[in-house]
């Protein structure tokens, strides 16, 4: 069984070592540090933060960092701080979740509760603020301010996107591909970018490798938002175990609208159908089928697919490793991800 095999055949919900095979151990040092240390340093927020912790998560952001970390690495091993960039880029992620859930109002994130539907909208807004601090903490031990200035870009990238979106809900006026790539970079892949030319600054590497990891992460993390787009017409609420079919209904458009939208035989009905704004559920599975119906979700794959292989391209200068070979591995994940 291959390592993707293997991945895809395990409960997507829990961590998964074995996709991330060559920095297995590593990352289960990073799993452990987030789920107990963290809780056990934050005194009377403990429950909580395990509760948010404790979520099943994928780790794919970390396991960027420990991998780019590696393979930048002339002894091809990690550094104390290449662990603390790994935790505090989980933490952004994690905190970015928190304030997520609480705005789409999406009742579940990885199969559990979303934070503000156990703990409150308050508590939530509170907690995402609060796991940024703790990110914040976690950056200045980095000691590293190029990396400050990185991260806190990806703050005001994350801002950005989120904002955007929100003020484009149900404006077809506004949606061009350009401004849903923009939109994407600044919400997922930005992060993904982050993570992974920071881990080749902290081994002092030059501009061009550091440059290369940007654009693996920032390819990839494209990829993996088109995908994410995607599977919110073409999974269940069970299986994602989060809100199916949220985007669409929230007015927001992304690739198979898009592609749809370019499909004349299509465009004019989704266009009625959107102008509803979508208040009958009958008529958000309308567009859902005519979505689905006009060939967009293949060529919205195709689309994801062009983003990992530019990402495949940029590790072109490096040698093969395990790290590297995890790395490309990746890029299949994220195509054939169910969830
Ligand atoms: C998920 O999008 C959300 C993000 C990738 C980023 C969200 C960012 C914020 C809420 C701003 C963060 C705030 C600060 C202070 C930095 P999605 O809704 O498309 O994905 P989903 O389907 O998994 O919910
Ligand atoms: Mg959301």
């Amino acid at each position: 069984v291959s390592q993707l095999q293997e991945a895809q055949n395990t409960d997507n919900t829990l961590y998964k070592p074995a996709l991330f095979g060559s920095v297995a151990a590593q990352l289960q040092e990073v799993e452990r540090s987030l789920t107990q240390d963290l809780p056990a340093a934050c005194g009377p927020l403990a429950d909580i933060v395990r509760f948010i912790m404790l979520n099943g998560g994928k780790r794919l952001r970390p396991a960027l960092t420990l991998l780019s970390g590696c393979l930048t690495s002339p002894s091809l091993s990690l550094s104390p701080k290449h662990y603390i960039l790994a935790q505090l880029t989980e933490l952004i992620h994690t905190a970015s979740l928190v304030h997520d859930d609480l705005l789409d109002e999406a009742d579940s994130r990885r199969g559990q509760e979303s934070c503000h539907m156990k703990w409150g909208s308050k508590v939530a807004v509170i907690m995402g603020d609060f796991l940024f601090a703790q990110a914040s903490v976690r950056l200045g031990e980095l000691n590293n301010t190029e990396i400050v200035k990185i991260y806190a870009k990806v703050l005001a990238d994350l801002c950005t996107g989120e904002v955007v979106q929100a003020q484009h809900r149900f404006n077809l006026e506004t949606l061009t591909w350009q401004a849903y790539l923009n939109k994407s970079v600044s919400k997922t892949a930005s992060l993904f970018a982050a993570a992974t030319m920071s881990a080749a600054i902290l081994n002092e590497q030059p501009a061009e490798i550091v440059q290369a990891l940007f654009l693996y992460g920032q390819n990839l993390g494209i990829a993996f938002q088109i995908v994410d787009d995607l599977l919110d017409f073409t999974s269940t609420t069970e299986a994602l175990g989060k809100p199916a079919l949220g985007d669409l209904a929230q007015g927001v458009f992304t690739a198979p609208v898009l592609y749809a939208l370019e499909d004349t035989l299509v465009s004019v009905g989704l266009k009625e159908l959107i102008y509803t704004r979508f208040t009958e559920k009958e008529t958000l599975l309308k567009a859902k089928e005519l979505i689905s119906s006009a060939g967009v979700l293949a060529k919205t794959h195709e689309l994801a697919n062009t983003y990992v292989l530019k990402a495949i391209q940029c590790l072109a200068p490096f040698e093969d490793n395990p790290f590297k070979k995890d790395l490309l591995l990746l890029g299949d994940y994220v195509l054939a991800r169910t969830k």
